[in-house]
């Protein structure tokens, strides 16, 4: 397999059984650098079950994941996201006392001033935080929530909790983003505007995405390149039209 530098994401045949079902099967997948990918597949196929293991949430039974050029394979949620592969969960978890502003803060991981060592050296830090408060200005504008700097993220919208938790990924200097069902119980306009502003800043900012969708009709259109799965295993792969109509992806949905 050619490992053009290109890549930034390589998963290759991860294994994962529960309770002796295999549930991925050797799952084969190379993500190049700044594009928008998503995974779609049946109910129970596979797909979270991936995820969780990509980002350091379950350790895989086999095979191994590289990401930016670091083996990633079984190291935990915490070291993967230091590396700048940043997971946004399917059911936002802000911290609801907080504002958009303060949720932003403290995602950033260049605050300097958090570290016990550096906090007494206030001319250490000082810089750094007016730098992390210009990126969240920056990124606030870039996810739309300018107007609702200083509300309680418990008094967001469903769709701007979702926008909340993309800012949050990115103040953290992530390189890529995985996101489970992003648009999930948000209406269709406010789900396009989603994947708008996630497509957008794909291609502006050079961030990788991985995003599981179930709503093909509004998700797709968006899409760089889709993998579809069934039963643990990649059964096709290309732009959106290959693969909505490749005959086993269709065969894996009528199931449903
Ligand atoms: N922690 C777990 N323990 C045991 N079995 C699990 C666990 N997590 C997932 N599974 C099983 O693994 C299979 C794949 O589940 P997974 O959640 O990855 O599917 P999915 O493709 O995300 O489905 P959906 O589209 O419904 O979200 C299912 O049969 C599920 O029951
Ligand atoms: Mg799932």
């Amino acid at each position: 397999m050619s490992k053009s530098s290109n890549h930034i994401l390589s998963i290759q045949d991860i294994r994962k059984k529960f309770g002796g079902m295999l549930i991925l099967d050797g799952v084969n997948m190379e993500l190049e650098k700044g594009k928008l990918y998503q995974l779609i597949g049946p109910n129970g196929s596979g797909k979270t079950t991936l995820i969780n293991i990509v980002s350091g949430f379950f350790k895989p039974d086999g095979g191994k994941i590289t990401f930016d050029g670091i083996d990633i394979t079984s190291k935990n949620l915490y070291h993967t996201y230091k590396t700048g592969l940043v997971r946004t969960w399917q059911i936002p978890q802000p911290f609801v006392n907080l504002t958009t502003l303060e949720n932003f803060l403290i995602s950033s991981n260049a605050n300097s001033g958090e570290s016990f060592l550096l906090a007494p050296l206030k001319s250490k830090w000082e810089k750094d935080e007016g730098k992390v408060m210009d990126t969240a200005s920056e990124i606030m504008e870039m996810v739309n929530l300018v107007k609702q700097k200083y509300t309680s993220s418990q008094n967001l919208s469903g769709g701007q909790q979702k926008l909340l938790e993309l800012g949050r990924a990115m103040m953290s200097g992530a390189k890529m983003i995985l996101m489970d069902e992003p648009i999930a119980g948000v209406n269709p306009t406010l789900a396009h505007e989603i994947f708008k502003k996630i497509s957008q800043i794909c291609k502006e900012q050079k961030i990788t995405f991985l995003i599981v969708e179930h709503r093909l009709d509004i998700a797709l259109q968006y899409a760089d390149y889709v993998f579809a799965m069934n039963r643990g295993e990649i059964i096709a792969q290309g732009n959106s039209e290959q693969v909505i109509k490749h005959p086993q992806v269709i065969e894996s949905y009528l199931g449903e």
